[in-house]
């Protein structure tokens, strides 16, 4: 019991199931799974198994059908709005531009714009957004859709971040790039966070812990501890360590198709 309180995330025995056409699909079978608070889980599974649905779920959008979720012992009602959720589509208001686009989690919590502006500012130059600040969404690529994204849902700094494939858009250089932002975030606040990726390497580089799942219904398959203290460089990919782990989870994966 003492055990559950220490947790930051608790989840057990997590089912649901959705109707199409009236016709019973089973998402999610039994999924259990710890987050301590401002650890790292990344998890990793075949398209469709699930992972948003639990993401949904964990953030308060979504209820599941069986199955205990403990988030520091709030409850349904009041998760939503105390974790920081980057969703997998970038949901950016197409009548807001990047910059409003990116202050809209900081102006909901009360900060007067002007505030929000001199928050967000020094940080468009390390998002690749710097001179597009002006411009609205559909005037922008999928990556730079997807960076705007990213900042709003940090620049709020929530104790517990869900984060849904949030680099897929982008290419290997921004991609790296943000991983190492991410990174050197963590580093100075602690924070929890809980990522979705299809990227093994940046589960293996960002993470503390993998968590690597069936394909539909979602179940847990494997848990992998991930063994590099931090703070991380990017060096540790040539590790023999690294390149043995990475190979476990693809095993797992490919054992999946
Ligand atoms: N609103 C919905 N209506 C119908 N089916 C849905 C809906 N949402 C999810 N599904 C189905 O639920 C399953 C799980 O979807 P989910 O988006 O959670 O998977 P995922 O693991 O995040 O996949 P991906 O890696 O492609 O993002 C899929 O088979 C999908 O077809
Ligand atoms: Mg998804």
């Amino acid at each position: 019991m003492e055990k559950i309180v220490d947790n930051h995330i608790n989840i057990a025995g997590l089912k649901k199931t959705i109707y199409q056409d009236g016709n019973p699909l089973k998402i999610l079978d039994g999924v259990d799974l710890t987050i301590q608070k401002s650890e790292v889980i990344s998890v990793l599974g075949p398209s469709g198994c699930g992972k948003s649905t639990l993401l949904n779920i964990i953030a308060g959008l979504d209820e599941p059908d069986e199955g205990d979720i403990n988030i520091n012992g709030l409850d349904f009602g009041s998760r939503l709005g105390s974790v920081g959720y980057m969703q997998q589509k970038d949901l950016l208001l197409p009548w807001r531009s990047v910059k409003d686009n990116v202050i809209l989690g900081l102006e909901i919590r009360g900060v007067s714009k002007r505030q929000s502006y001199e928050m967000v500012e020094p940080h468009f130059q390390s998002f690749g957004l710097s001179g597009f600040e002006s411009n609205y969404p559909h005037t922008l690529s999928g990556g730079m859709k997807q960076r705007a994204s990213f900042l709003r849902t940090v620049i709020t700094e929530p104790d517990i971040l869900l984060l849904d494939e949030p680099f897929s858009a982008l290419d290997a250089l921004n991609r790296s790039r943000l991983q190492m932002w991410l990174l050197d975030l963590l580093e100075g606040i602690h924070r929890t966070v809980l990522l979705v990726t299809h990227d093994v390497d940046e589960a293996i580089m960002l993470s503390d812990r993998i968590y690597v799942m069936t394909s539909r219904p979602g179940r847990i398959n494997s848990v992998e501890e991930v063994p590099y203290p931090r703070p991380r460089n990017r060096e540790i990919v040539n590790d023999s360590s690294f390149v043995e782990l990475k190979s476990k989870i693809l095993s797992f994966l490919w054992d999946q198709d």
